[in-house]
């Protein structure tokens, strides 16, 4: 299948590794070329050396409202016509809700609702007819991962925002989210390791006893996050609009 990504302008946030790398990865081998926006301009220059001449670094803090005019610039300096965002960054520190304390809830907002919010307002008037945005939310939105109560709480009205702007920017644009489970990247390694020093095993078994819960039986590959993120930004998603898709092997199975 065609996915129609060819020549198609995208930004992608938290683009220098993890889940953003990997949905960069796939639009640039469909044809598409990509901003890639991450804060560590080495790693995320490493990361556009990796991918090709159709990758383009753009090192900014997608939670500093001056990195908004720097991306939309960048946008207009590449022809204008923007195909489409991946709204996604680092994720929200671990913690009980009573524990984390107002600074941490409000730099979790700020990243997670305000800065996607902000960056819409600058990047939605330069999309073409039929341009996607996607969020990358959480398992979260469905039920509530243990200790990661900023997550808990704010994904959920991520999932919101998507239904909302799903109906405000239709029919020109679509705006849907993907719900990753377990997928093994940096971050889902680093909240393995500080569970498991918790719990006094390793990481290892830690990383075992999850895969037991997820009925896929393992831990999902960023490869098969980007795909499915590159078909929901592709114009072969024409009619798709407004959804909240698990990229988790099963973990979640709550009704609806
Ligand atoms: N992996 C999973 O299984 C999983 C599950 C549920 C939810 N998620 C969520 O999915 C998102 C991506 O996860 P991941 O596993 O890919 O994380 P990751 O491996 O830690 O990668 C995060 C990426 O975001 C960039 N980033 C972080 N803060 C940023 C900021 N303020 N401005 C711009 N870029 C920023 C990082 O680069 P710099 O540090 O250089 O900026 C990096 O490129 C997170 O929000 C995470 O909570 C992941």
């Amino acid at each position: 299948m065609d996915l129609g990504l060819g020549g198609k302008l995208f930004v992608v946030g938290g683009a220098s590794r993890g889940l953003g790398r990997a949905v960069a990865e796939n639009l640039v081998a469909e044809g598409a070329r990509v901003i890639l926006v991450a804060r560590d301009e080495g790693a995320l220059s490493g990361t556009a050396r990796e991918l090709g001449e159709e990758a383009h670094p753009l090192a900014a803090d997608l939670s500093d409202p001056r990195s908004v005019d720097r991306i939309a610039g960048a946008v207009s300096g590449m022809g204008g016509e923007l195909g489409g965002v991946l709204v996604n960054t680092g994720g929200p520190p671990p913690g009980r809700a009573l524990e984390l304390d107002d600074d941490q809830w409000l730099a979790a907002f700020g990243s997670l609702v305000a800065g996607p919010i902000r960056l819409l307002r600058a990047l939605v008037p330069l999309m073409g007819d039929g341009a996607s945005v996607l969020f990358v939310t959480s398992s979260s939105v469905r039920q509530p991962i243990p200790n990661l109560d900023a997550s808990n709480v704010l994904r959920p009205g991520v999932a919101a925002l998507t239904k909302c702007l799903a109906r405000e920017l239709a029919p020109r644009v679509r705006v849907n989210s993907l719900a990753p489970g377990r997928i093994d990247t940096e971050r889902a390694r680093s909240l393995d390791a500080s569970a498991a020093e918790a719990l006094g095993i390793t990481r290892e078994e830690r990383r075992a006893r999850i895969g037991e819960t997820i009925p896929m039986g393992r831990y999902g590959e960023p490869a098969e996050f980007g795909r499915a993120a590159a078909f929901l930004l592709s114009p072969a998603a024409s009619y798709v609009n407004g959804v909240s898709l698990q990229v988790d092997g099963g973990l979640v199975s709550a009704l609806p």
